[in-house]
Order: C-alpha cells, then structure tokens, then sequence
C-alpha cells in the first residue's frame, strides 16, 4: 500500500499557478513541481503541463525518457490519482 493520499484529477487541475501551486501528473503519481519550475533545463515550456499530465510532452520531448529525469520527478510526489 502507499504512504501517498489519493487526490483527484479536478484537484489537480487547481494547481496551475505559482501563486496555487504548480501540479502534474505522471502514471498515476501526482507531483506538486512549484519549487522545480525555475530549474527546469528545459525553461518555462514545463508550465504548459501545469494542471495536468506529462505523458503527452513527455511523448514529445523524448529527453525525459531517462532515469535520472524519473528519480528528480520522484522528489515531488504528494499523491496519486
Ligand atoms: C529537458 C525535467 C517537464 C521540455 C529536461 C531535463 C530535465 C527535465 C531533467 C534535462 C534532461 C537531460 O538533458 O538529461 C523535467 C521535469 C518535468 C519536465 C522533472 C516535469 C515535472 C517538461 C515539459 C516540457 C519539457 C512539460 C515541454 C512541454 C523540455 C525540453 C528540454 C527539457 C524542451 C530540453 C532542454 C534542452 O536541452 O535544451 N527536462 N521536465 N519538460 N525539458 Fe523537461
């Protein structure tokens, strides 16, 4: 069983401002990324996440498709789905 607690898809898609918070979602996990977004290597396209998933960015821009990438996403995860 998880330590994370089950948060919706509606709740998610209230964080999509750095003032609210900036939240995705990856395969189930939800990530609270508002202290990420000014390290991104890949500058302020990550906001276009916000609120939502990554699989379909992340279909595009193949780079995040190592683990290195996986393991900093982990550092954020506050919930799942
Ligand atoms: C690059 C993380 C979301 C676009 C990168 C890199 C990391 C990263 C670690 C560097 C990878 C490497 O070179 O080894 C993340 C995380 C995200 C996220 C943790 C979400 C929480 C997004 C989204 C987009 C995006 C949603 C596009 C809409 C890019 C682009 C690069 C990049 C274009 C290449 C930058 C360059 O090398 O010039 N990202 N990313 N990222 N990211 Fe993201």
């Amino acid at each position: 069983t998880s330590a994370f607690p089950i948060i919706s898809q509606k709740e998610v898609t209230t964080h999509r401002s750095l003032e609210h918070g900036i939240w995705v979602t990856f395969k189930g996990g939800v990530y609270d990324i508002t202290k990420f977004v000014a390290m991104h290597p890949g500058g302020n396209k990550i906001l276009l996440a916000a609120g939502g998933a990554l699989e379909p960015f992340w279909a595009l821009y193949a780079v995040h498709n190592q683990e290195h990438v996986l393991e900093m996403l982990s550092e954020y995860k506050v919930g799942e789905l």
